[in-house]
């Protein structure tokens, strides 16, 4: 469970999101050098959505969320606990010619406001670093999952080797620069560095998910190793063990 402290950490995480909804979206696609689209798409295609009932969890300005539209999905709901985000993703789709099959809605990945067992497939993009409790989130995903549903977790992860010298440095440095001069703004960029140094690396995230109730929990790894995408699957036989319980 989340405690004071917890809700301390997800109201200033809430608020500093909100400082940079205008250049969020300009931002990351410069700060990732235009990569974040490749990223989106491996992630959305390894939830298999053709057909599905999609969440895309801490949608920000809902990119993940068209994506899941465009690749087959027969509904999206893109939730985050930041309005401003939400509102931006919803003025982006009421000027796309698509998204047509998208909810955006306001609500806190750690207390889904959906019945158990509501969802084919979730994904969420750059989330994980951010959610106050990540051991309760993953078990809140579990939930709203049904019976053989993907989990699909995309984010940064600080890569093994010599190359880890080099990317802490344009995270510590570069970044944060990038966040003055387009952003305008500091501290949020500067947090993603901070963030990182704290965030379990791939393998301790692909354990904690398979403690939070996923049958199967891998990754692979993209961007020279600065990106894990982990997917879960939740075992098909939950329901039976729900059903006999
Ligand atoms: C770095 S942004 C990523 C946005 C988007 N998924 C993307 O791919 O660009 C992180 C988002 O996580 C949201 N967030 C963080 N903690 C959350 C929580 N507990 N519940 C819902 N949204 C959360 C923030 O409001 C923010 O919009």
């Amino acid at each position: 469970m989340s405690g004071p402290a917890d809700r301390g950490k997800a109201a200033r995480i809430r608020d500093m999101f909100a400082t940079i909804v205008p250049r969020y979206d300009v931002v990351n696609t410069l700060m990732t050098l235009g990569l974040d689209r490749r990223w989106r798409r491996i992630t959305v295609a390894m939830a298999e959505p053709a057909g599905a009932i999609a969440l895309d969890i801490a949608t920000g300005t809902g990119e993940l969320a068209f994506e899941l539209e465009r690749a087959g999905a027969a509904a999206v709901v893109g939730v985050d606990f930041c309005y401003e985000m939400v509102a931006a993703a919803v003025k982006k789709s009421v000027t796309a010619d698509f998204a047509r099959r998208i909810v955006f809605a306001t609500g806190d990945a750690m207390a889904l406001p959906f019945p158990d067992a509501t969802f084919d497939c979730i994904v969420n993009g750059f989330m994980l670093r951010n959610v106050a409790d990540l051991a309760a989130t993953f078990t809140e995903l579990h939930r709203v999952l049904k019976p053989g549903g993907r989990l699909v977790c995309l984010d940064l992860t600080r890569p093994r080797g010599p190359l880890r010298r080099f990317f802490d440095l344009y995270i510590a440095t570069f970044v944060p620069l990038l966040g003055i001069v387009v952003g305008r703004k500091y501290g949020a960029y500067r947090y993603l560095f901070q963030s990182l140094t704290i965030h379990p690396d791939a393998d301790t995230l692909a354990r904690m998910m398979r403690e939070a109730g996923f049958a199967e929990a891998g990754y692979r790894l993209t961007g020279f190793g600065t990106v894990a995408i982990h997917l879960g699957r939740k075992s098909a036989a939950d329901q039976r063990l729900r059903s006999t319980g």
